[in-house]
C-alpha cells in the first residue's frame, strides 16, 4: 500500500474516534496523525489543559487533571494551573478568556465543567459559573487531516439579571510548560504588509491587535510559536489564526511559572456587550495547530485547512484564473474605448478574467467624488456597461468590476440624501481619509442598501467577479441611533453584516467570485476567506518588495488566495526589474497583470504570452500543492520557493537573485519534500541550470541540490520537475 493510502486509512480509522472521553480520568483527547490535544476536569471542576503536541498513540499515558499546590499567598494554585477557558474570578490575574460585570455589581466569575457532548469531530463542553448564572459553551472541532483544532464559544446569560461582557475571547491556548519559546507574527503598514517578525518570548505580555475596524495592514491575526529555534523543516511549532475581519486581539503571555498562553478573539478595546437574561453571544472562531516539522509544515497544514475547509467551495473551488486589472494602467480614467483596447490586448496574452477597477461610476474622476453613487458614469460609458462586458465575453474572458460598498464621498448623491448613514458622534468632526467617510454597516438599512445595489449590479450585468475594496480605517465609530448601552456593538455588528452581504451575494449568484481588498492587504484573515476567492496582497507591486511581502503572506495563507500582479517599471522604490522576474514573482500566487498593455513592446508581448501559458501549466501545482520555502528573501541574497503537486508528480522551483557581489555563484538550492526514490525530469525555460543531467533522483536533488546560473541584479529562473519513475 502506498504512503498516501496508508495515511488515508489511518485518518479514517482515527476520525471515527478523533475525539475521546476517558471517564475514569475525566480526560478529553482530540487526536489526528499530526498531533494530540488533551484536557481534563480537575477535582475542583476546572477544565484544565493537559497536552498539545506531537501525536500520542497511548491515551493512557495522559494524567488526570489535578489541583496544584499553592506556592505562596502570592502564587495561589489558580495562577499555576492551565485552564482552557478561564473566567476572571478568584485570584486569577493572568489574561482572562471571559470577563463580565453583573447588573448588581458582582464581577466574580469562576467557570466549572458542567457537561459535554461529542458529535463526530466536534466536542461541546459546557462550563458554568459556580453560581450557575453564566454559561460558556466551548465548541471544539478537530480537522483530522491537519490536526488543526478550531474553537469558539457561546456565552449564555442563565440568570435573572443582565450583565455586560467586557471580554469574551474565542480561546486560550496553553503551550507545554517550558523555556526557549519564540513568537513569530506578521506586521506592516500600507504597501509593506505581512512582514515576518521573530522574537524571544519573555515574561510579561505581548499584544497583537487591530483597533482599526478591519483586520488591518499593521498586524495580521496569525501567530506561530516555536521552541528550541525551529527552522523551515525542523522543530516544534504551534500556530494559529483567528477568523475575524474586525477588531481583534491576540495576547501572548508568559507567566512567572514558565507557562506560555495565547488568548485571542474580539478586541477588548472599546468593547462592551450587554447580555440580558436568556440572551447568548457567539465569539469568532480561532484555529490552531501543531507542526513537528518546523514552520514549513505549519504553513502547509494551514494552507490545506484553508483550501479544504475555509474557502467557498472548499476542495471543489477552481484554481484562480489569470486576471487583468485596469487600475495601474488607467487609474480613474476608465472609459469604454480605453477598456476595450486593453481587453483586446489582454485576451491575446491569454488573460481569462478582465477586471475594470475604480472610476466607472457616479462622478468618479478623482478620489474626491462618486463613492456611494453606484450607477454607471454616462460620459465614460454612454451605453452602459453591457457593450464592454459583451466585448470582453466575446474575447473569451469573464468580466469583473471594482466596488467599494462601505464608503461614501461627501460629494455624492448618497451622502446628500443620507448624511446620517455614516458612523459619527453627533456634533463631532467626521474625519475624512482619502476624502471618504465610512458608512455605518452595523445599521440594517445600510446593510440592505449595500446588498441591494450589489445584487442589482450582479443581476443586471454578466459579472463573474467583484473586487470589494475598503480604502480607509474607521474614525468616530458612533452609532447614535441605538440605545446607549448598545452603541459599542458597532465594531462587531459591522463585520457580521459585512459577512452576511457576502454570504447572501454568493448564495444568490453562485457563479460570482469575490476579491477582498483593503488598499492592498488590509482585510486578510480566515474570517473573510470563508466568503472570498482571493485577496489583494498589497498595493506595493514592486517585485523585489513583493518577495518579502509574499514570504510573510505564505506563512499564514495559501498561494491561491494571494493575488499578485505584474506591473510596469520603474515601480515603487523607483526600481526596475526585468519583466521575466516580475512574472516569476507573481506566478507564485494567483497571477494577474496590471501593466498598461498599450505600452508593451513586441518583445514584452511575446514574453508575457509565453509566461501566461507557462503559468497555466504550473498553477495547479503552485496554488493547490505544498509549498517549501527553501531560501527566504528576508535572510538571503537569493530567494527560492518550491511547490509540489498533491499527487507528487509535478514540482516547480522558483529562484530570484537580488544582486550578485564579488562574482559569486548563488547558493546551492536543496530541494525538499520530493520522493528520494523517484527520478525527476528537469525542464528549464532559460538554461540557467548548472546540472546538465536531464533527469535526477529525488535523493540527489535534496542531498546534492541544484546549482543555478543567476547573475547581476534581479536575475531569476524557474525549473519544472516531472516525476518519471519511482526507482
Ligand atoms: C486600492 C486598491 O488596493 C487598488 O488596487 C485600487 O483598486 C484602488 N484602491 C482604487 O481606488
Amino acid at each position: 500500500m502506498c504512503r498516501a493510502a496508508i495515511f488515508a486509512v489511518f485518518v479514517s480509522a482515527l476520525s471515527a474516534q478523533s475525539i475521546q472521553f476517558i471517564p475514569a480520568k475525566k480526560v478529553f483527547v482530540l487526536s489526528s496523525p499530526h498531533s494530540t490535544y488533551a484536557m481534563g476536569v480537575s477535582p475542583d471542576g476546572e477544565l484544565q489543559h493537559l497536552y498539545w503536541g506531537a501525536a500520542l498513540w497511548r491515551v493512557d499515558d495522559l494524567p488526570a487533571a489535578e489541583r496544584k499546590r499553592d506556592i505562596s499567598s502570592f502564587d495561589p494554585h489558580e495562577m499555576l494551573e492551565a485552564e482552557e477557558y478561564p473566567g476572571w474570578g478568584g485570584p486569577r490575574f493572568y489574561e482572562p478568556a471571559l470577563k463580565i460585570t453583573r447588573a448588581d455589581g458582582d464581577r466574580d466569575l469562576v467557570l466549572h465543567y458542567a457537561s459535554h457532548k461529542i458529535d463526530g469531530d466536534r466536542l461541546l463542553i459546557t462550563l458554568r459559573d459556580i453560581k450557575e448564572d453564566v454559561e460558556a459553551n466551548l465548541d471544539y472541532r478537530i480537522y483530522p487531516d491537519t490536526g488543526i483544532v478550531s474553537r469558539r464559544v457561546q456565552i449564555v446569560n442563565r440568570s435573572k439579571q443582565a450583565f455586560t461582557i467586557e471580554s469574551a475571547q474565542s480561546a486560550t491556548w496553553n503551550l507545554p510548560e517550558g523555556d526557549g519559546y519564540r513568537l513569530s507574527y506578521l506586521s506592516g503598514r500600507w504597501a509593506a504588509e505581512t512582514q515576518l517578525n521573530r522574537e524571544p518570548i519573555h515574561e510579561g505580555m505581548k499584544v497583537l491587535e487591530s483597533r482599526l475596524g478591519e483586520s488591518g495592514h499593521n498586524l495580521n491575526p496569525w501567530f506561530a510559536i516555536d521552541q528550541g529555534n525551529a527552522d523551515e523543516q525542523h522543530g516544534s511549532v504551534w500556530f494559529g489564526a483567528l477568523a475575524w475581519s474586525g477588531n481583534w486581539r491576540i495576547t501572548v503571555e508568559q507567566t512567572p511559572y514558565k507557562q506560555v498562553r495565547v488568548t485571542g478573539g474580539l478586541n477588548t478595546f472599546d468593547f462592551a456587550q450587554p447580555l440580558n437574561p436568556g440572551q447568548s453571544f457567539d465569539t469568532p472562531e480561532f484555529f490552531a495547530g501543531y507542526s513537528a516539522n518546523g514552520f514549513g509544515e505549519a504553513s502547509r497544514l494551514l494552507h490545506n485547512l484553508e483550501r479544504t475547509h475555509i474557502e467557498p467551495g472548499g476542495a471543489t473551488a477552481r484554481v484562480r484564473p489569470v486576471l487583468y486589472n485596469s487600475w495601474e494602467a488607467t487609474e480613474f480614467n476608465v472609459d469604454e474605448p480605453g477598456q476595450r483596447a486593453l481587453a483586446d490586448k489582454a485576451a491575446k496574452l491569454g488573460v481569462e478574467l478582465f477586471v475594470m477597477d475604480d472610476g466607472w461610476f457616479g462622478k468618479r474622476n478623482t478620489d474626491n467624488a462618486g463613492l456611494g453613487d453606484w450607477t454607471v458614469n454616462p460620459q465614460k460609458f454612454p451605453n452602459g456597461l453591457k457593450p464592454l462586458i459583451d466585448h470582453v465575453n466575446s474575447l473569451g474572458m469573464d468580466f469583473g468590476l471594482w466596488v467599494e460598498p462601505e464608503m461614501v464621498n461627501p460629494d455624492s448623491d448618497l451622502y446628500r440624501a443620507h448624511p446620517d448613514w455614516v458612523m459619527n458622534f453627533p456634533g463631532r468632526p467626521r474625519s475624512l481619509l482619502r476624502n471618504q467617510l465610512v458608512l455605518n454597516l452595523a445599521r440594517s438599512d445600510v446593510r440592505d442598501y449595500i446588498f441591494g445595489f450589489l445584487d442589482k449590479l450582479a443581476t443586471e450585468n454578466h459579472l463573474r467577479y467583484f473586487k470589494w475594496d475598503m480604502n480607509r480605517i474607521f474614525a468616530e465609530p458612533g452609532w447614535p441611533d441605538v440605545p446607549l448601552d448598545q452603541q459599542k456593538e458597532i465594531w462587531r455588528q459591522y463585520v457580521l453584516n459585512y459577512y452576511e452581504i457576502l454570504r447572501r451575494l454568493r448564495e444568490k449568484h453562485p457563479n460570482l467570485e469575490i476579491e477582498s481588498c483593503s488598499g492592498g492587504g488590509g482585510r486578510i484573515d480566515l474570517g473573510v476567506l470563508r466568503y472570498v476567492d482571493e485577496v489583494w496582497t498589497s498595493d506595493n507591486t514592486e517585485a523585489f518588495d513583493r518577495l518579502r511581502i509574499q514570504e510573510g503572506f505564505s506563512e499564514a495563507y495559501a498561494a491561491k488566495f494571494m493575488s499578485a500582479w505584474v506591473t510596469d517599471v520603474p515601480n515603487m522604490n523607483h526600481r526596475s526589474t526585468p519583466l521575466s522576474y516580475r512574472f516569476l514573482v507573481a506566478m507564485q500566487g494567483a497571477l494577474g497583470i496590471g501593466s498598461n498593455l498599450n505600452k508593451f513592446s513586441a518583445e514584452d508581448t511575446e514574453l508575457a504570452t509565453k509566461m501566461i501559458a507557462l503559468d497555466k501549466r504550473i498553477r495547479e501545482t503552485v496554488q493547490m500543492g505544498d509549498l517549501y520555502r527553501l531560501l527566504l528573501p528576508s535572510e538571503n541574497d537569493t530567494a527560492s520557493n518550491q511547490y509540489i503537486s498533491k499527487d507528487g508528480k509535478e514540482a516547480v522551483l522558483f529562484a530570484f537573485r537580488h544582486s550578485q557581489e564579488y562574482n559569486t555563484a548563488p547558493p546551492t538550492i536543496h530541494l525538499a519534500g520530493l520522493d528520494p526514490k523517484a527520478t525527476y525530469k528537469l525542464e528549464t525555460i532559460d538554461n540557467k541550470l548548472v546540472e546538465k543531467q536531464p533527469e535526477l533522483s529525488g535523493a540527489y536533488l535534496m542531498q546534492n541540490g541544484l546549482n543555478l546560473i543567476l547573475r547581476g541584479d534581479f536575475d531569476s529562473t524557474i525549473v519544472l520537475l516531472h516525476r518519471v519513475s519511482k526507482d
